[in-house]
């Protein structure tokens, strides 16, 4: 742990009872106050709803400042990952906390061609589910099923992280696309090793036996961007679900399971999808942005814009800055109309210059402009939570390893304060009224 504390404590008092809570920092000057020994020391836990204030671990993955808008993988800035490199290249260095040179990229490349394909005997789940099961809860299914069937990693967790780790950002494209493809009822389309990582998932999901897809690098190029602008963002919700699984010794599967799951609700990856059924509703409602503005401000409606918000970011998300400028480039090279965007430009203005969202520091998140790209790129609206998931996987299984590779992880087991009945006498059944 590369904390430094100087020395410097924190006092905390109780009942004229004095207590030194020694203080630690980031590298980048992240401070946190050391309760570890709290609950031993003073009999205290802390109070705090939705870890606002709770640090669960310390990484050296990914660093972002909310305030001022900074994000950055193994101390790379997101912009120069965006616009450089390989979303395969990004996945590595979240792996393995070093950019791959040549010879590291293209063996990286040979394992994820080698696992490109799924077990025949999985291709059988995929026909058991309703036809408009949600995609969500298919990648979810059948990454917890790849366990039974590539098991070696329960054996040694750690000795095969890097075959799983593979294993699994190649498969999940390959599940991804599959369940599109029978959600729509178009014959599979295997994977081919002489595409790109993002190429390869583009020709899954959209060749057909009658009409070969043509791969253009501008596609592939605004895909691998989305992808790596999703690749990590230390400990949210669905990363910390991974984390919490994997605390318990929950193997890799069903930990990025669990991870998929937590990402699926729309106060996190599922924003995306929620997007654009509020631009839609919006264009349907002929515009009306004061409707919805004033259905989010109102206290009781539990309608919020979606896109908006975030509970790290104090300014605009740095993700969201690249996906808006990447959005007009994709957009006119595939020579896309697309009225969506205008109702996103024009609620963003009004956003940006009323109260209610600038007091609360209310900016749009890398959701807001995300679902726009994927929709001009021909991805369906419920399928938008999964490529979230299909660029976050490096993320979850780096956080994954470096939970299990750290000495001080204990079980997550969060304390509660209990406010039910006290001890009550028990009564039978015959006695109840
Ligand atoms: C992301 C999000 C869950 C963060 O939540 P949080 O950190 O717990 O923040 P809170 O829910 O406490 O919100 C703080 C205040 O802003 C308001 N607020 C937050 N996001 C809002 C939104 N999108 N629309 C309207 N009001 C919003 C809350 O009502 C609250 O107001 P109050 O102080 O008057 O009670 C939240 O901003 C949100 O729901 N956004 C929309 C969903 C979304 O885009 N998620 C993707 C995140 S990448």
């Amino acid at each position: 742990m590369s904390e430094n504390n100087n020395g410097r404590t924190a006092e905390l008092i109780i009942d004229g009872n004095r207590f030194e809570l020694p203080l630690i920092e980031g590298v980048e000057g992240d401070k946190a106050i050391d309760i570890r020994d709290l609950l031993r020391d003073t009999g205290y836990t802390v109070f705090d709803t939705g870890y606002k204030n709770s640090a669960s671990c310390s990484s050296t993955i990914t660093f972002l400042d909310g305030k001022k808008g900074i994000l950055r993988y193994r101390g790379y800035a997101i912009e120069d990952l965006a616009e450089k490199c390989l979303f395969i290249e990004v996945a590595y260095l979240l792996l393995h906390n070093k950019l791959p040179n040549r010879e590291e990229l293209e063996s990286f490349r040979t394992l994820l061609e080698q696992h490109a394909l799924i077990h025949e005997d999985m291709i059988h789940f995929f026909d058991k589910f309703p036809p408009n099961a949600s995609p969500m809860s298919i990648l979810s299914v059948m990454v917890n099923s790849l366990h039974n069937f590539y098991p070696e990693m329960s054996a040694d967790p750690l000795e095969n992280i890097d075959m799983t780790a593979s294993r699994l950002i190649s498969k999940i494209r390959t599940i991804a696309a599959f369940s599109y493809k029978k959600s729509i009822g178009q014959p599979l389309v295997y994977p081919r090793n002489d595409l790109s990582y993002c190429g390869n998932f583009l020709n899954m999901m959209f060749n057909t036996p009658v009409r070969p897809y043509i791969v253009l690098p501008e596609v592939v190029a605004a895909l691998n961007k989305l992808l790596i602008l999703h690749a990590d963002h230390e400990q949210n919700c669905s990363t910390s679900a991974v984390r919490l699984v994997g605390s318990s010794g929950g193997n890799l599967y069903a930990s990025i399971s669990a991870g998929i799951n937590a990402l699926w609700g729309p106060l996190h990856g599922g924003a995306n999808e929620a997007v654009i059924q509020m631009l839609e509703a919006i264009h349907k409602d002929n515009n009306d942005y004061k409707k919805y503005i004033a259905k989010a401000k109102d206290k009781n409606d539990p309608f919020r814009l979606s896109g908006f918000g975030h509970r790290v970011y104090r300014t605009f998300d740095p993700r969201g800055k690249i996906i808006k400028d990447a959005c007009d480039g994709i957009l006119s090279v595939l020579n896309v109309q697309d009225p969506l965007l205008d109702i996103a430009r024009n609620l963003e203005e009004i956003v940006l210059n009323d109260d209610y969202f600038v007091s609360r520091n209310l900016y749009p998140n890398i959701d807001f402009y995300s679902g726009i790209i994927y929709r001009a790129l021909g991805i369906p609206t419920n399928m938008f939570t999964v490529m979230f998931a299909l660029g976050r996987l490096p993320g979850w299984i780096a956080q994954w390893r470096e939970m299990r590779e750290d000495k001080e992880t204990k079980i997550y087991r969060p304390r509660q304060i209990y406010i039910g009945f006290p001890a009550r006498k028990f009564v039978s059944l015959a006695e109840r009224s």
